[in-house]
């Protein structure tokens, strides 16, 4: 789905498709893409606008999320994406996807240790 999502994905200005599948605890499945905008700074990432709309439905718990890229590459979620995430807690894989046999794998917790938060 991660995959499946880049063909939506609005990147004129940087070439560079992110496509996102966010797995939730309800057991829904949410794709989002990375959508660009001629203000570079008001754009916003794949794994966000997954986010989002999960949010937007009422789901609460998040599982995995999966993240590809055209091109292919192993691309992990950037620094705002990270804290973006962490809101709710680090305890979500995050997949990397180059193809649909090539992922990898790691925590949030891994990828953003010791996140900044008001509750902890
Ligand atoms: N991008 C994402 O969608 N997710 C990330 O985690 C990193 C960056 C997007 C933003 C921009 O549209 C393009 O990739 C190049 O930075």
């Amino acid at each position: 789905m991660a995959i499946e999502a880049l063909d939506n994905s609005y990147a004129p200005y940087t070439n560079f498709k992110v496509g996102a599948a966010l797995l939730t605890g309800g057991n829904h499945f949410y794709k989002g893409c990375n959508i660009e905008n001629a203000s570079l700074g008001a754009g916003i990432c794949a794994e966000r606008a997954a986010f989002a709309r999960a949010w937007t439905d009422g789901e609460k718990k998040f599982l995995a999320v999966a993240i590809a890229t055209d091109p292919p590459s192993f691309t992990f979620p950037c620094g705002t994406c990270r804290q973006f995430m962490a809101e709710w807690g680090t305890d979500l894989n995050v997949y990397a996807v180059k193809s649909h046999k090539s992922t990898q794998v790691l925590s949030l917790e891994e990828l953003l240790p010791h996140r900044f938060t008001h509750h902890p």
